[in-house]
């Protein structure tokens, strides 16, 4: 028998209209960061090929595609957390505010203060709960006063939607809490230093469905006053948290628009294919 072919989009994308979208605004954002003709190379092999994208403000951008086709790797071009890997080189601009993040000037460790970075696996110090979020202020000197420095981690918890669950418990370790606690303390560690932009590596994969809507809640929430970008592999989740959808596939960026019209009226084939479970 043969298998049947199914050509509907795999996921429902839901169209929540806005407010301002009823009111007629567009609901453009400004553009955070843009790449430019990026390439990147691990050693002799080249895993982006001329990549340009934009990132807007307070607005949530997915990556998607099949495993391998770049999405880590662009993520990385954007707080340069690529320089940290041996023999890869990275070609093209990558701006931020309209500055190139690779300019010589520029001071990475600075950089990756106001482009934070989530990861697959939560990753929390081996150290307490206060500590994890208080280490980054605390090395950039964003706190006067050890009040000051309380109110920053307090702060921060809260941000993170985990002040409420960890109060009475600061001071112990973070790596004792669960994998969806663990992931907002490193949410909320990269919140503590006052970023402007958030990079999360398929920040929900190693989570379970309670944790994992946790996580996509929060990121509505956090949208409200950072750009965020998601690699997923998951195209339920990006068609559920973003505004922006960028569809990549072995090194080339497909296409890149709207959520709702990269779901349900893709501009190219393989993206349709993509969608529509062909692939990946
Ligand atoms: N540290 C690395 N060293 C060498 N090759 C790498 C490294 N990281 C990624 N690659 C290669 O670059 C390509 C893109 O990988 P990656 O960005 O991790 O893809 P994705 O996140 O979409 O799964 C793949 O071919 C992968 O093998
Ligand atoms: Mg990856």
């Amino acid at each position: 028998m043969e298998a049947k072919v199914e050509t509907r989009p795999v996921v429902q994308v839901q169209t929540q209209v806005s407010e301002e979208a009823k009111s007629g605004k567009p609901e453009e954002h400004e553009v955070k960061m843009s790449g430019r003709g990026v390439n990147v190379f691990y050693g002799e092999k080249q895993a982006l090929y001329d990549v340009s994208l934009d990132v807007r403000d307070r607005s949530v951008t997915a990556l998607i595609g099949p495993s391998g086709c770049g999405k880590s790797t662009f993520l990385r071009c954007l707080n340069r957390m690529n320089d940290v890997i041996e023999g890869c080189r990275v070609t093209g601009e990558i701006d931020l505010d309209g500055e190139n993040v690779y300019a010589s000037q520029v001071d990475p460790v600075q950089l990756r203060a106001r482009v934070g970075m989530v990861f697959q696996k939560p990753n929390p110090f081996p150290k307490s709960i206060f500590e994890n979020v208080a280490y980054g202020p605390r090395i950039h000197g964003l706190a006067a006063s050890k009040t000051d420095l309380e109110e920053i981690v307090v702060t921060s918890l809260h941000k993170a939607g985990l002040f409420e669950e960890v109060k009475d418990r600061l001071n112990e370790s973070g790596t004792g809490l669960s994998g969806g606690q663990q992931q907002r303390l490193c949410i909320a560690r990269a919140i503590s230093v006052n970023p402007e932009v958030i990079l999360m590596d398929e920040p929900c994969s190693a989570l379970d469905p309670i944790a994992t809507a946790r996580i996509e809640q929060l990121m509505e929430e956090l949208k409200q006053n950072y750009s965020i970008v998601i690699v997923t592999h998951s195209m339920q989740q990006a068609a559920r948290v973003s505004q922006r959808t960028a569809f990549f596939h072995m090194g080339y960026l497909i296409e890149e628009g709207d959520t709702t019209e990269v779901f349900t009226n893709p501009k190219r084939e393989k993206t349709q294919d993509y969608i529509t479970g062909r692939f990946g």
